[in-house]
């Protein structure tokens, strides 16, 4: 699908409706409606702003943007769906984004996002069923020196490896890095005085 950088038409439109549902929320994309005076090209940073307040586009969000900027909605999906920093499904707890450029793919980046899926059960571009963690990739977070590189919760992470991070992630979800070694089979790990 190809986007276009513009909208379809520039025209400076007048305040909307507040959302009906009355979540304060929604005040704060009224905010940066305002502060750019409800033009269509602005559409981006109102996206950026409703992933922000909410954590995640869902219809509801792009049907009031598209209402407020009186854009086709097939235009705000469009763009919504075409860059890859927003997202249309709610987000973990946690959040990995495995960078898959050239750059880091040499570099093992791809075991890096295989050794996260075996370990905690979700594939690239899910969320976990508990909803702790999700798991997403990139193309080129522009730092290739480093390579691989992640971003963990915000935090930009270099020279990764697959073991390293699957110990980086359950420490960041469950405060430790690896599981306790299992007691011994023959004793059950009780020491028996000599
Ligand atoms: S390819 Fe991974 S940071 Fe550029």
């Amino acid at each position: 699908m190809s986007v276009h950088p513009s909208p379809p038409s520039q025209t400076r439109q007048p305040a909307a409706a507040q959302h009906p549902s009355g979540d304060p929320r929604f005040g704060l994309i009224d905010r940066t409606l305002k502060r750019f005076s409800f033009q269509q090209d602005a559409l981006i940073e109102v996206l950026h702003t409703a992933q922000e307040t909410f954590g995640f586009l869902s219809d509801d969000l792009l049907i009031y943007v598209a209402h407020q900027l009186k854009l086709p909605l097939s235009w705000v999906y469009g763009v919504a769906t075409f860059y890859h920093f927003f997202t249309l499904t709610p987000q973990g707890q946690h959040n990995c984004i495995v960078c898959l450029g050239t750059a880091c793919y040499v570099k093992r980046a791809a075991e890096i996002v295989a050794a996260l899926e075996k370990q905690f059960q979700v594939s690239a571009g899910k969320t976990t069923a508990d909803g702790q963690l999700s798991l997403g990739t990139a193309r080129c977070l522009g730092s290739c020196g480093l390579a691989p590189v992640l971003v963990l919760d915000g935090e930009v992470l270099a020279r990764e490896t697959p073991q390293g991070t699957v110990d980086r992630v359950r420490q960041r979800l469950y405060g430790v890095a690896r599981p306790a070694e299992a007691p011994s089979a023959t004793n059950g790990g009780i020491h028996e005085p000599i």
